[in-house]
């Protein structure tokens, strides 16, 4: 089967290469996906650069996080999943840019019956992890205000969606101006260029000084920290993404001081979900250096899922294509999502 390999660690079109390999065979609770499509996502880019410390597999390796097709084949306990179209992600979150992938049910979903199969392939990761965090991890109520950074990408613009979606106020901060105008037409209220305002002040200026009461942040750094100078009292800061740089999530951004006077949480959020009978702590990931790695479980997911479908059913919330690429372009279209001018989701039609 095709498959786009890292073969070296570099800018995505010098570490990639499209190869000939020998299919994945699905392990006990796995599918096997033909796919018709899979989707670029920001952790790539820093799999390609060899700076991404969770998934930090030897080379070479197949690069994707997830993708859409038939399920062709299943290991055992999983056999009832043949024949389904699913969205699903690669094993260890790695896998899907190829023609076949293999991964746990627990990260495997109904693709959504009104989509498309690039529409589908643009829904799985942006919603479930929008969801995640502002529903399961932020708590977030109507009539609240939310702040969300880089707004007009992948999971950003579907942060926006479920935000407006659940009566709350949303604030989002882009890059340009043809990304402002995207976020405006999906509700957000307020849309900040931070490159030529400050968000910290028109945060402040539209919550009456009181500061937003969550903050979803895919960006990190120095936005994170900046973040904190408009987080209300008992708000939630979602540690979401590190976008404006990786190498940040090992640097401590947050000292006691500022949690404590500033009666906020700080709030992690991971989209990974687990089979329900592993033990909480077990990452489907290799080793990783982090104390612990706490994965919601597939239940959770599921449910995730079924709201999902639910709000897309009622036209509230759908998935924004910004490109459909060809797979032979698949490194050069990383290349662009590095830049960082990319909107919405990048698919990868085969
Ligand atoms: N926690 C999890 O389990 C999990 C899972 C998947 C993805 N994520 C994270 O979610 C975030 C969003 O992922 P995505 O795939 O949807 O990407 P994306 O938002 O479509 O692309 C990243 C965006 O970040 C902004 N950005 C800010 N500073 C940047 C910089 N220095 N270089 C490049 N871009 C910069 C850009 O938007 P502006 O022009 O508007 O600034 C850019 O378009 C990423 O941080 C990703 O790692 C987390």
């Amino acid at each position: 089967m095709r498959a786009w390999q890292v073969m070296r660690h570099g800018r995505p079109s010098e570490a990639l290469e499209l190869v000939e390999v020998a299919p994945p065979e699905p392990g006990p609770g796995e599918i096997l996906v033909r796919t018709t499509a899979s989707v670029l996502n920001f952790n790539e880019v820093d799999g390609c650069r060899g700076r991404y410390l969770t998934i930090d597999p030897p080379l070479p390796y197949t690069l994707g996080m997830e993708c859409v097709g038939e399920v062709v084949a299943a290991g055992s306990g999983a056999e009832s999943w043949i024949g389904r179209r699913v969205t699903a992600s690669g094993r260890g979150g790695i896998g899907a840019h190829a023609d076949l992938v293999a991964g746990s049910t627990a990260m495997a979903f109904e693709a959504p019956a009104q989509l498309g199969d690039v529409e589908a392939a643009a829904f799985f990761y942006p919603f479930h992890l929008a969801y995640l965090g502002l529903h399961e991890r932020g708590r977030l109520a109507a009539g609240e205000t939310v702040l969300i950074h880089a707004a007009a990408g992948g999971v950003g613009s579907a942060a926006v969606q479920l935000a407006v979606a659940a009566g709350a106020r949303v604030i989002a901060t882009v890059g340009d101006a043809a990304k402002a105008d995207l976020v405006r037409k999906l509700g957000a209220e307020i849309v900040v260029e931070y490159r030529k305002e400050d968000f910290v002040a028109r945060a402040l200026e539209a919550t009456g000084g009181l500061g937003v009461d969550v903050c979803f942040d895919g960006v990190g750094g120095e936005t994170m920290t900046k973040s904190f100078g408009c987080l209300a009292r008992g708000g939630r800061h979602l540690v979401v993404g590190f976008a404006s740089g990786i190498e940040a999530e090992e640097v401590p951004m947050v000292s006691g001081r500022v949690l404590c006077f500033g009666n906020f949480d700080v709030v992690g959020v991971i989209l990974s979900y687990v089979d329900d009978a592993l033990a909480p702590h077990v990452t489907p990931f290799a080793p990783v250096p982090v104390p612990r790695c706490n994965p919601p479980v597939a239940t959770v997911g599921q449910r995730v899922h079924a709201r999902l479908l639910e709000l897309l059913g009622r036209g509230a919330i759908r998935p924004i294509v910004g490109q459909r690429v060809p797979f032979a372009d698949l490194a050069k279209a990383l290349d662009a999502m590095e830049t960082g001018k990319t909107m919405g989701r990048i698919v990868v039609e085969r």
